[in-house]
This record gives C-alpha cells, sequence and structure tokens, in this order.
C-alpha cells in the first residue's frame, strides 16, 4: 500500500445483526437475502463498511458465537451463493463487507471438538484445552466464564475439564497448537477468495492463555448471584486474557490480510486504557480495535472525558469507536430513554463521528432507537437474570423496524425469533418520510462528516469546560453540551443535532460541528481545560 492511506482511514462502519435485521423467507429470522434486500438502505445511509455477525453453521447456543463450520452457511441464513450475492451487490453500492471471526471457541459441535471429546488420545484433544480435575474434583483453576460460573466443564467419559471463557458450548481452542493456527490462516483465505473487505475478530484478547493455566489472582469474592461481568471483574485476569504472545498471532493474520488489503478490527474489550494500547500494538497486527470503555459509560462528561482520552496516539487513529452494539443496552436507553435519551444518542454520535479512527453505528442506532421490549417469557438470551426483562442482551436485538405493518417490515410473521419490539413511528420508512426525523439527522450528520476532507490526517485535542465537551481536528470542532443548560457558541455552524435550535447556542444535550475561525477562539463555553 507504500504511504497511501488504507481503505479504511475515512470509513465509517455499521453492524449488522444478521438474525435480526431483514428476514427474506418468513420463518421470523433474518438472513443473508434480507440483508440482500435491504443493502440500498445502508448506501442511502452514508456509511461505507458493513460488518455481518456470524452466519456461519452454528447450533446457535450462542446466536452464531457458536461455530460448527467456519466456511459455509447456516441454512437458517442462506446458502454461500445467497453470501456471494450480498458481497456483489454491496460492492456494486461502493460498500465494503466485513464478516465476523470467531478464534477463540468453537462450538461443541464443531467436528474438531466431537472428535477432540472422543479421546484423549485423538489428534485433535490438543486442540483444545484440557485439564484433569483439581485434588478436590473441581475444576483445575479459579477462571470463571464471562457468562458467569467456572469457565470448566467436566467431560465424563474422560474424567477430564475442558475450558470456556463463554458457555460450555463454546470450548476454547488451544492456540498454541500449530495446527489450530494452521487452521485458522486456511478460513481467513476462503473468505478472502470470496471477496470480503475484512474481518471482525471476536474476543481478539483472549485467544492466548499462559501456557501452565495458573489462577488469575482474586481482588474479591465471586459472588454466584451476581451478574455475569460483575462475576467476571472479581478477578485479574492475569492469565486468560491478554497475553503478550497474542501478537504474533495479530502479525501472522496481517500477513495473510493485507495482501489483499483486507481489515483486521478486533474486540479487543479491554476497559484500561494501557492495557488497549499495549493490545493494539504496532502497525501490521490488528489494524483496528474497538475501545468499549463507552458502553459503559453514563451521560456524565467527566465519564465521556475519561473515554476519548483512553486510545492514545499514535494507536488512537486505529481505534474503532462506538456507542452501540448487539452486546448492550441501546445508547438511547442507557442515557435515560425517552426524547431526551434519543436526543442524547445522536449527540454523542456526533462527537464520536468526529474522533480519529473508525467509528462504527449498530443497526438501528440511526433510527435513535431504544432498547426493544421484550417479555420474560419471550427471552432468548443465554446470559442474563431470566426473571428479569431488562437483563441480558435481548433488548438490543429486537427486529429492526423498516415500514408500519406485520413485524414492521423484518417478517411477514409476527412471531419472530424475538418479539418485533419497536413502533410504526420508529420505522425507517416512516423516519425516511418526516425530513426532520433521528434518521435524517444521522444522515446528514454522517454526510456533513464524509464533506470534512482531510480530517484523518489531523489528531485531536479533547477540552472540557464542565459539562461540554469539544473534540478540536485542525479548525473543526465537535461539540456537545451534557449540562441542563444552554451555552454559547461561536464559529460556523456545519452541523447541528436540533436543526431548530436558536442561533448562537447550544441546547442541553445538543452537539454540532463548527467550523471555527481563529477571531472565535474557544467554539463553546467560557473557559477551557485541555484534556
Ligand atoms: C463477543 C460477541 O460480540 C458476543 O455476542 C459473544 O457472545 C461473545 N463474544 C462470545 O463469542
Ligand atoms: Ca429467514
Amino acid at each position: 500500500m507504500g504511504d497511501e492511506q488504507p481503505w479504511w482511514r475515512d470509513a465509517v462502519g455499521y453492524e449488522v445483526y444478521i438474525r435480526s435485521f431483514a428476514d427474506s423467507n418468513g420463518d421470523g429470522i433474518g438472513d443473508l437475502r434480507g440483508l440482500l434486500n435491504r443493502l440500498d438502505h445502508l448506501a442511502w445511509l452514508g456509511v461505507d463498511i458493513c460488518w455481518i455477525t456470524p452466519f456461519y453453521p452454528s447450533p446457535q447456543a450462542d446466536f452464531g458465537y457458536d461455530v460448527a463450520d467456519y466456511c459455509d452457511v447456516d441454512p437458517v441464513y442462506g446458502t454461500l451463493d445467497d453470501f456471494d450475492a450480498v458481497v456483489a451487490r454491496a460492492h456494486e453500492l461502493g460498500l465494503r463487507i466485513v464478516v465476523d471471526q470467531v478464534p477463540n471457541h468453537s462450538s461443541d459441535q464443531h467436528p474438531w471438538f466431537r472428535q477432540a471429546r472422543s479421546s484423549p488420545d485423538d489428534p485433535r484433544r490438543d486442540w483444545y484445552l484440557w485439564r484433569d480435575p483439581a485434588p478436590d474434583g473441581g475444576p483445575p483453576n479459579n477462571w470463571v466464564s464471562h457468562f458467569g460460573g467456572p469457565a470448566w466443564s467436566l467431560d465424563e467419559a474422560s474424567g477430564q475439564y475442558y475450558c470456556h471463557l463463554f458457555l460450555p458450548e463454546q470450548p476454547d481452542l488451544n492456540w498454541r497448537n500449530p495446527e489450530v493456527r494452521d487452521a485458522f490462516d486456511d478460513i481467513f483465505r476462503f473468505w478472502l477468495d470470496r471477496g470480503v473487505d475484512g474481518f471482525r475478530i471476536d474476543t481478539a484478547h483472549l485467544m492466548m492463555k499462559h501456557p501452565d493455566l495458573p489462577s488469575n489472582p482474586q481482588l474479591a469474592p465471586v459472588d454466584a448471584s451476581a451478574s455475569h461481568i460483575e462475576q467476571w471483574l472479581s478477578l485479574d485476569h492475569r492469565f486468560d486474557s491478554v497475553q503478550p504472545e497474542n501478537h504474533e498471532i495479530y502479525r501472522r493474520w496481517n500477513a495473510i490480510t493485507s495482501a489483499y488489503e483486507s481489515m483486521l478490527i478486533g474486540e479487543t474489550y479491554v476497559f484500561d486504557a494501557d492495557q488497549w494500547n499495549d493490545l493494539l500494538g504496532p502497525e501490521h497486527e490488528l489494524d483496528l480495535g474497538f475501545w468499549f470503555l463507552s458502553m459503559w459509560m453514563p451521560w456524565d462528561a467527566d465519564a465521556v472525558r475519561r473515554v476519548l482520552e483512553g486510545p492514545r496516539p499514535p494507536g488512537r487513529s486505529r481505534a474503532g469507536w462506538v456507542l452501540s452494539s448487539h452486546d448492550q443496552h441501546r445508547p438511547a436507553t442507557r442515557f435515560g430513554g425517552g426524547e431526551s435519551g434519543r436526543r442524547r444518542a445522536l449527540a454523542l454520535s456526533t462527537l464520536w463521528l468526529g474522533l480519529p479512527g473508525v467509528p462504527f453505528l449498530y443497526q438501528g442506532e440511526e433510527l435513535a432507537l431504544e432498547d426493544g421490549i421484550v417479555p420474560t417469557e419471550a427471552k432468548a438470551d443465554p446470559v442474563g437474570f431470566a426473571d428479569d426483562p431488562t437483563s441480558g442482551r435481548d433488548g438490543c436485538r429486537t427486529p429492526m423496524p423498516w415500514e408500519p405493518g406485520v413485524a414492521q417490515g423484518f417478517s411477514t410473521t409476527v412471531d419472530c425469533w424475538l418479539p418485533p419490539g419497536h413502533t410504526d413511528a420508529d420505522t425507517v420508512a416512516a423516519q425516511r418520510a418526516d425530513e426532520g426525523s433521528f434518521l435524517h439527522r444521522y444522515r446528514q450528520l454522517l454526510a456533513v462528516r464524509r464533506g470534512l476532507t482531510g480530517l484523518a490526517e489531523a489528531d485531536m485535542v479533547i477540552d472540557q469546560d464542565g459539562s461540554v465537551i469539544t473534540v478540536q481536528r485542525d479548525d473543526v470542532a465537535f461539540v456537545v453540551n451534557m449540562g441542563p443548560d444552554p451555552v454559547p457558541c461561536r464559529g460556523a455552524i456545519l452541523y447541528r443535532t436540533d436543526p431548530d435550535g436558536s442561533a448562537d447556542v447550544i441546547a442541553a444535550d445538543e452537539a454540532m460541528i463548527i467550523r471555527m475561525s481563529s477571531r472565535f477562539g474557544s467554539p463553546a463555553g467560557r473557559s477551557s481545560r485541555r484534556g
């Protein structure tokens, strides 16, 4: 690629949670043909990358993140021909396709694991992590699953435990085994040869474990009744996460993908900024890494500044910035819900789209959706408390609302895998018909961003003045007012989240993109504090 910027440097991504995006055959489950029929929406909206969550053959214990064959399509989602059609149409529309790669674990139904499990002497045994029980017969160490409970399950037949950092149906692969590495090289090439433009690497920080699998230092007692994330955070993940040898693997993959000018974006899910910056590493490893502290940030200016300060140069132009995904409550809900929650979500998106790196929207974020409503009896996620409708990840995964009518245009049946959880007014069609809708405001935001050519080269200065956060890049400022009172603003307004707002002030929960001129000084507020 020489000195040229890679194609993703200025790009904006969009996550398609395939199961909930669009259903083409009326079985109530989204699929690749459904996506194909709706790809025009992404082009109209103005994003550049379409990341599709796993559509591979899978028992769906974790809705596709338990892969039983890495080189095919699950019949529920379509066929390889359907996938090829998606790639071809996306490329016609100028969109890039990123697929999910799930290297940390397979399904327990993958032939690799079935063989491994068949006998301790099977040649595939060492493709996974097996250990004898501790002297008391319990698990070999104190590791916990991200989804609660121990990270080890006993295989009764052999009397050994196998490791799973997620569900027991998701056994962890042994990345110290060279055959596992070779197998994944082939999987990368399989999809590259079908024309994909990149890979989102699931749990990219977890593949390598300490070779001795020691117990992690305990920070607090593990409370089995606490939420899965609290249980996870009771340990210092020194031995099951972010091992330095992961970097060898990233370099190996990058040697393969860069030959195709394809991109690697890691799900680098660590909250510690130093750890995140190390994990991203130098170039020619992961091209980009998601920075997820934002998913846990309240509507609070100090918290937002801390999140912005996490990724540091030179790595911060390689950050993937998100407010939303299929794993977390939607931002409009997290920021208080209702009209105010929705305005806040758009306001922070305005800031996020100004950051150096690659921002990603999650399907429905452009509609400023709140979480869908999922009654306890309809819950599907294996994670979260069964008796609490708001716990777990179902609320952010309800079907995408396309148009008024049956299942809001997601399917021809109302009997969908998760209940259609939105209103007719939320739909794409209703919002497209209303020039003042959130959808139009997101689209305009993306258009303004695209017009800011040259910004990709500019680093950012973060500035906090009380409740006002400003990100400045060259002469362009992205400003959000997180306080209750309006603040004065100066400069030429290129975009504002509230099109009817009064001139010269940024209202509460509003954001702007402002072109500064030197005579205006700081774009908003009175004093300033450099971050
Ligand atoms: C992260 C994915 O985003 C999540 O949905 C999944 O459950 C875990 N990784 C395990 O693969
Ligand atoms: Ca379907």
